[in-house]
């Protein structure tokens, strides 16, 4: 257990490329249709070391409209987020000018283009990039069969169940290779088996990209079995109270999630998460 680092607020401008993301005392606020002022987040303090070799996977917990997503977005640097209210969020060192291919985002909803095929939709990324058609398709078939889809290249969306979306939403992303992927509740919409089977593809493929991981949920099982740390944050303004260290998943979800070890560890998380929520 520890606090979270707080960011040096009297350092200079920009920051050490040893850390991939860094917030230094981050406040967003947004004005209401009333005219009236919201603060989403303030004083947001981290640092994520960019550990070579290794990204780290680090989960977002707090309660509903605590500006989890404000933190995620304001780290791809989306409109109309970006840019903070205060404060500076650095990603490499250089603070957020906007978004870029270095970050990408996979979201709870359904975030590929319904008239794409999954193959056009996973090599979208790499079109952008002005890689040429065969290599495009090449990379994405490769990364089709990473997400088990292969025989589903040619559907469009509407013909694929949740999961199977989900697989293409992580496909698209990862075939870019951002050095930080974003998930906002990417499981958020599936059942329990299913969720398993993806948070095992999700570890799968992250030890494979070694990207850092941004992770949005409310699922306290699957932020204990997926994170590295937890930054729980408190109710709105959102502001991370507590830093928790997690042992990195080992086994398959299904199996690990059903120990009674598991279960006294997301009772322990549970418990700082209530008490701190409470505050
Ligand atoms: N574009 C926007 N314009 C106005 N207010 C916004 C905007 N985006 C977020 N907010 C407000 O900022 C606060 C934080 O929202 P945010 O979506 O970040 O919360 P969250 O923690 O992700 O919530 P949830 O768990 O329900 O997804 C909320 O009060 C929300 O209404
Ligand atoms: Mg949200």
């Amino acid at each position: 257990m520890a606090s979270p680092e707080s960011a040096d607020a009297a350092a200079p401008e920009g920051g050490s490329p040893r850390y991939v993301v860094e917030f230094r005392n981050v406040r967003k606020t947004f004005v209401a249709a009333d005219g009236s002022e919201c603060v989403a987040i303030d004083k947001v303090n981290f640092r994520v070391e960019d550990l070579p070799g290794k990204g780290e996977f680090v989960v977002l917990l707090g309660p509903s409209g605590c500006g989890k997503s404000t933190i995620l977005n304001l780290i791809a640097g989306l409109h109309p987020v970006h840019p903070a209210s205060g404060g500076e969020v650095l990603v490499g060192g250089r603070p957020v000018a906007g978004p870029g291919p270095d970050r990408g985002m996979v979201f709870q909803t359904y975030s590929s283009y319904p008239c794409y095929t999954v193959l056009e939709n996973v090599a979208f990324g790499l079109a952008l990039q002005g890689v040429d058609k065969e290599e495009r398709e090449e990379r994405a078939m490769r990364w089709i069969r990473r997400v088990h889809l292969e025989g589903s290249e040619f559907k469009y969306p509407h013909q694929l169940s949740g999961g199977m979306r989900q697989r293409v939403a992580l496909a698209r992303t990862l075939a870019v290779h951002p050095r930080i992927i974003l998930m906002d509740e990417p499981f958020g919409a599936l059942d329990r088996v299913t969720r398993w089977e993806m948070q095992d593809l999700l570890i799968e493929l992250w030890h494979d990209v070694e990207a850092t991981v941004f992770l949005i949920t409310h699922d306290i099982a699957e932020a204990v079995y997926l994170g590295d740390r937890i930054y729980i944050l408190s109710a709105s303004p959102g502001t991370i109270l507590e830093e928790v260290k997690v042992p990195v998943a080992s086994g398959q979800a299904a199996v690990t999630q059903r120990t009674t070890e598991f279960a006294e560890l997301v009772n322990e998380v549970s418990r700082k998460f209530e008490s701190q929520v409470q505050l």
